[in-house]
């Protein structure tokens, strides 16, 4: 956008920040490409905001400030569909889908359409809710749910609030119905997750489910608080003009040939390049095929990329083309007979609960299990699951002795989702298994604190489950990173007696370990070797990997840098520890309190004692350098395998970098995990470097220099001037767009 002095009259004013912030919208949602940042934004969107509000009468439907949503409603209205919203009949093989084939070539047959030209539109089946968007002038007026199919529920007080949904068309006719499907990305379903585990509120089952419940909340705030997404995979009533739209017939119950003269297109492939050209979000990875083996073949490549994708999709539709063969094809019942979903092999499986067991965590939380009889779920054996926390366990109703419905789905441990079928109406069921009484690992009365959903064990530092927990963590390659213990190995330790704590470690010797089944002279040698190496890590992994509540490995660092001994950290004040990056005041009460218990001190003590770190040399700037990555963009996607999002940004924050969330040619580096997915392509289309966290650990270790491609220094462009990083006013340049990713 040009920039040009700013108008005083507010009505022009206002009229200028819509299409100022709309921009801005568009080019961070749509294109992926923002060309400011996230503050300044907020400060026009705000500029708006409170312009709208001083001058109530130059508020606008279409405004960027309706998406955020108005007072919650008392109930949802029902919205009839003028036309219904159909749904797919499926097919699971090549053969199914011959036949299918074969079925649209007799209906034709019969209509005098000899030897049809089938060409076929394959896209994802997107795991979420269908939705209908009507606009009316261009203008969103109303979103409504499918329902039954003939009348849904009216949630644009919600849609309003999806990014994604363009409120306003330019170029539309009179009357659009967009159809298409609402869905929350894995990433964000995870970070939902995450916070709500955080907070001690349960978890949402999966991404459908926690987009479902969004959508139908009367209170469009807390709709936002799960960020929805929308792909656009078709279009319903359209109208030249108000009077058309009475004049539709036809066979989606409207008519796909008015869809084609309206829009001024043949078929759904054009439809779909309509819906982009007019903003709207339409899968970038839809196809055309003109044969069965090709269909099939998309399907598979579908199926391969499943795990890898951004969001869920549970199969493939396979759509005719062209509108004319459409309208001649009809439908039967429910269905189209010009469209087919292919389904993916289910990753549910019906299998016995056997029991519920309860384990305890690191703090004594107590986290239920299901010990399943064995059962085959997608080509893999699954004998155990998890049931979240007892909140969970007690929504979805199961109980021993129940068959229950099992889902494995891509990296996520598999879970129990309910009863099977007409189990919750046996009449010799079970009990409802309840938190126990006794800690399962020390028989100690267990608690529940009422802000929790947690039942747990107060018995810290002595039950055995809590400190094998503890230990493990505390070995483990993201906390002090002892080579030779495992959680195996942390058990045996235990079992024998010969630690309780990690103070307990550096007591051990060479001759106690070979008493242990599994050790000889070398392995031995090598694992005390390897505990006295871990002597060496920095004061701010010593903390993490103790084990304190709310110490993760970011909030460790951040305490390290600020009070930079162990002694002033434990005579902080809760007001003090609350001033530091990232802790809040509930957090800062919660680490004092632990801080202060004599038993974590004595560990403290112990290992100082013992030659650990505590405390930050003099010398070492790294804990409270905030300038090693100043100007480097970052943005993470996917899930890294042992920080979280939110850990992994508050370290790159905490170093001086930006984080961001899309990427484009300005992102310095793309650090990706498991399941990343557009954004993922996107930086090796750009040529942007890619780091796993591996690589990111290097980064906030050793700074930008881990992005320089290696020999590359001494190059020069084919113009002789060295890659832009002198010219860069970014500073997120030393990066060579050519260059292979880092890692
Ligand atoms: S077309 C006339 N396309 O699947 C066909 N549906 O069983 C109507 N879905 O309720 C639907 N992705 O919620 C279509 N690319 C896609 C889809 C899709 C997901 C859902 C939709 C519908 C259900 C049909």
């Amino acid at each position: 956008m040009s920039p040009s002095a700013p108008s005083k009259d507010p009505a022009a004013r206002a009229a200028e920040l819509r299409e100022i912030v709309e921009h801005h919208r568009k080019r961070y949602y749509e294109q992926d490409d923002p060309e400011i940042g996230d503050d300044e934004y907020d400060a026009l969107f705000r500029e708006l905001e409170t312009l709208e509000q001083e001058h109530p009468e130059l508020a606008r439907p279409d405004s960027p400030t309706q998406r955020v949503g108005g007072a919650p409603l008392s109930k949802l209205e029902k919205v009839r569909h003028e036309q219904p919203m159909l749904s797919l009949a499926n097919a699971r093989t090549a053969e199914e889908l011959q036949g299918w084939v074969d079925r649209m070539t007799t209906h034709l047959g019969r209509e005098g359409i000899t030897d049809p030209d089938f060409r076929f539109v394959v896209e994802p089946k997107i795991d979420g809710l269908a939705m209908s968007l009507r606009y009316e002038d261009g203008l969103l007026v109303r979103a409504a749910t499918r329902g039954d199919g003939e009348v849904g529920e009216d949630v644009t007080h919600n849609v309003r609030t999806i990014p994604d949904v363009p409120l306003h068309v330019e170029g539309a006719p009179a009357v659009l119905e967009v159809r298409g499907e609402v869905y929350i990305k894995l990433e964000d379903f995870r970070r939902v997750n995450e916070k709500r585990a955080a907070r001690g509120e349960s978890t949402f089952m999966n991404p459908r489910n926690s987009a479902a419940g969004a959508i139908r909340q009367l209170d469009p705030k807390a709709a936002k608080e799960r960020p929805l997404s929308f792909w656009a995979y078709g279009v319903g009533v359209v109208a030249a003009s108000a009077a058309g739209e009475a004049e539709q017939e036809g066979v989606q119950g409207g008519t796909a040939a008015g869809v084609g003269e309206v829009l001024g297109v043949s078929g759904h492939h054009g439809t779909l390049l309509w819906l982009k050209e007019h903003g709207f979000p339409v899968n970038e990875d839809v196809s055309v095929v003109a044969s069965v083996d090709d269909a099939v073949a998309a399907c598979e490549r579908w199926a391969e990329r499943r795990d890898r994708l951004a969001f869920e999709i549970d199969g493939v539709v396979l759509k005719v083309d062209d509108f004319e063969l459409q309208r001649r094809l009809g439908a039967v019942g429910r269905d189209p007979r010009w469209a087919i979903a292919w389904k993916f092999a289910p990753r549910t499986a019906v299998t016995l609960l056997k029991e519920v067991i309860w384990s305890v965590g690191k703090f004594g939380d107590l986290h239920p299990y299901a010990s399943l009889e064995p059962v085959n779920v997608s080509g893999v054996t699954v004998s155990q699951a998890t049931l979240h926390n007892e909140e969970d366990l007690a929504r979805k109703d199961v109980r021993p002795g129940d068959r229950v419905i099992v889902l494995r789905a891509g990296d996520v441990i598999p879970q129990v989702i309910s009863p099977a079928p007409h189990e919750a109406e046996r009449e010799d069921r079970g009990p409802k298994p309840a938190p126990p009484a006794l800690c399962p690992s020390c028989k100690h009365p267990t608690e529940k604190p009422e802000d929790s959903v947690f039942t747990r064990c107060p018995n810290r530092g002595r039950c055995p489950g809590q400190q094998w927990q503890l230990l493990r963590h505390y070995v483990s390659r993201g906390a002090m990173d002892i080579e030779g213990l495992g959680e195996k190995q942390v058990a045996q330790l235990l079992d024998k007696g010969l630690v309780r704590n990690a103070a307990d470690l550096y007591d051990l010797t060479a001759e106690q370990l070979l008493e242990l089944e599994g050790y000889g002279e070398v392995s031995a040698n090598r694992v005390i070797a390897a505990i006295d190496a871990s002597k060496e890590r920095p004061f701010a992994r010593v903390l993490f990997g103790v084990g304190i509540e709310e110490v993760g490995e970011i909030t460790g660092r951040n305490l390290a840098a600020r009070f930079r001994t162990i002694d002033a950290l434990r005579a902080a004040t809760p007001e003090q520890l609350a001033a530091t990056p990232g802790v809040g005041e509930k957090m800062a009460r919660i680490i004092h309190e632990r801080l202060q218990d004599p038993a974590v001190g004595e560990v403290f003590d112990r290992l100082r004692a013992a030659g650990l770190q505590l405390e930050v040399p003099q010398t070492e700037g790294d804990a409270g350098d905030n300038t090693l990555l100043e100007g480097l963009t970052v943005v993470l996607t996917g899930t890294l395998p042992s920080l979280t999002r939110e850990d992994a940004t508050q370290r790159l924050l905490a170093a001086g970098a930006r984080v961001t969330s899309s990427v484009s040619k300005k992102t310095g580096v793309v650090v990706a995990g498991e399941a990343a997915g557009s954004k993922l392509e996107k930086a090796e289309r750009l040529g942007v470097p890619v780091l796993d966290e591996d690589g990111l650990q290097r980064l906030l270790r050793e700074g930008p220099s881990v992005l320089e491609p290696v020999g590359g220094e001494d190059e020069t462009h084919p113009d002789g001037v060295a890659p832009d990083a002198a010219r860069d006013p970014e500073g997120d340049a030393g990066v060579d767009p050519d260059a292979p990713p880092a890692d």
